[in-house]
């Protein structure tokens, strides 16, 4: 009779926590209603075994760290960390003492011909489990947005995972029931989808809300041309979203619908057109609004290769190359997912694709490699509205989301790939070796 004591004490431990979604588990009283049980039993377990190896973060020095700045790396520095926060950074130029204070008892990591960058961060990514998230770890992810939320108790188990990337959690998908998207959420029996105006207002109190989704972003599915939610849905959706002081992430991938979610007032776009290259005056309407692109190429290059279109993918660069062009802030994201029923599903590996997305906006778009790193760490630190405030820079009193690559990927982007050390929260991946 271990099972049910362990639950019982998993049940109280995430009282403790403030998080009561996952904890007695059915069919009748769960928000979507879906058989999620057996990967939410597994991440639990495996965060509760995690918290009993006493995972807290240690104090840590590193030693020659030449640390990514947004622009350059800095000659070798020495760089400290307390309960998860930076706490100095000395550089020969600031004059500091570059010793180790004499009683540290702390780990102390020689950076010798390493880059030290800030965490990255994947816009745009799919984990369900904690094998997801182990890959995005080990590849120097810190920070994932969870771009679909199918099940709350689900999300909430791939929640704060000692030494893991963090998950921040977007919302259900709102879209209609004769969607494309619709048959992707079907595994769900009871999706909260939309069918008329009316129902707006409530569907996104409910996605803010701690009994739904609990989300800290609302993801909209634009299909145009396909069915899907009109132009005037979309418009209020981001209007509500806007009520709740939520950012709005919008699905686009044709030129239809980028110019729908332009005209709904969407913050951030999230894919590229797969059609044909958007034109002047939609690149002129996107850079007023100030929205941002999520570009996710390398998803953008999956589909296009399945449906063997490859200007599908030229196009999907064309329009990423405009609207750089024209000043419009460019995040990283992979699209990263292991759903079976999404074109390309599986494919686009968690981790590696947010090294196979920088090198496509280094090589297809033109960006320096520099400029796609802060598209990776700075850029979407301060563009997802307050929800990633102490990351994306390495700097003190920051979080320590830090990430060792060998060689310097300002000037070969490649070395990213080469991942040496990872620390999340200031807690020490294990999966590295
Ligand atoms: C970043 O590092 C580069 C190379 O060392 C340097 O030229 C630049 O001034 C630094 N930028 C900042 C903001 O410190
Ligand atoms: C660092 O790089 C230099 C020059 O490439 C090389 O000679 C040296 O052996 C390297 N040191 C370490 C510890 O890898
Ligand atoms: C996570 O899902 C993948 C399929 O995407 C599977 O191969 C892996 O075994 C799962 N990991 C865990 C811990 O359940
Ligand atoms: C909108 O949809 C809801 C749920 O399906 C339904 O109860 C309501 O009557 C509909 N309202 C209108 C105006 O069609
Ligand atoms: C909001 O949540 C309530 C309670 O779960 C549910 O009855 C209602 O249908 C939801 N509304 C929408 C529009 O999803
Ligand atoms: C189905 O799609 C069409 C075309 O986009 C749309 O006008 C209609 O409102 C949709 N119906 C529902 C129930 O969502
Ligand atoms: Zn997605």
């Amino acid at each position: 009779m271990q099972l049910p004591r362990l639950q019982l004490a998993v049940c109280l431990l995430a009282i403790l926590v403030q998080w009561s979604q996952g904890c007695f588990l059915n069919h009748e009283d769960h928000p979507y209603n879906i058989d999620y049980r057996a990967v939410i039993w597994s991440n639990m377990a495996a965060r509760d075994e995690s918290s009993r190896l006493r995972q807290y973060p240690s104090d840590l020095a590193i030693i020659n760290a030449r640390i990514f700045n947004g622009t350059g790396i800095s000659p070798p520095s020495t760089l400290t960390v307390r309960a998860g926060l930076i706490t100095s950074i000395c550089t020969p130029a600031n004059k500091k003492s570059c010793s180790i204070p004499p009683k540290f008892e702390g780990e102390v990591y020689d950076a010798k011909n390493m880059t030290l960058l800030p965490g990255l961060i994947d816009s745009h990514a799919h984990p369900a489990n904690v094998s997801h998230l182990q890959a995005l770890t080990a590849a120097g992810v810190t920070a994932t947005m969870l771009a679909h939320c199918p099940s709350p108790a689900l999300c909430a188990s791939l929640e704060n995972h000692a030494g893991l990337t963090s998950v921040i959690r977007g919302s259900f998908v709102a879209t209609t029931l004769n969607s494309t998207h619709a048959a992707i959420v079907s595994g769900v029996s009871n999706p909260p989808l939309i069918s008329n105006l009316t129902q707006i207002p409530s569907w996104v109190a409910n996605q803010t809300s701690p009994h739904g989704s609990n989300a800290a972003f609302i993801k909209i599915i634009g299909s145009a041309p396909g069915p899907g939610l009109s132009p005037e849905a979309q418009k209020l959706l981001v209007h509500e979203a806007h009520k709740h002081h939520l950012l709005v992430v919008q699905h686009a991938a044709t030129t239809v619908a980028f110019a729908e979610a332009i005209d709904a007032g969407a913050d951030q776009i999230h894919h590229s057109t797969l059609d044909a290259p958007i034109d002047a005056s939609l690149v002129q309407a996107f850079g007023k609004g100030n929205t941002v692109l999520c570009p996710t190429l390398t998803m953008m290059r999956a589909i296009s290769e399945l449906r063997q279109l490859p200007q599908g993918y030229e196009a999907a660069v064309e329009t990423t190359r405009r609207l750089r062009a024209a000043g419009v802030s460019i995040l990283v994201g992979t699209d990263a997912n292991a759903q079976s029923q999404v074109p390309a599903g599986g494919q686009v590996q968690f981790g590696g694709s947010m090294h196979d997305e920088l090198e496509n906006l280094v090589k297809s778009v033109g960006m320096a490699p520099a400029e796609a790193l802060r598209a990776a760490t700075e850029v979407p630190a301060g563009r997802f509205g307050g929800l990633l405030r102490d990351r994306g820079v390495v700097q003190v009193g920051g979080r320590a989301d830090l990430v060792v690559v060998e060689g310097d990927p300002t000037v070969d982007i490649g070395a990213v790939r080469r991942v040496r050390r990872v620390w999340v929260g200031g807690v020490l991946f294990a999966g590295l070796g």
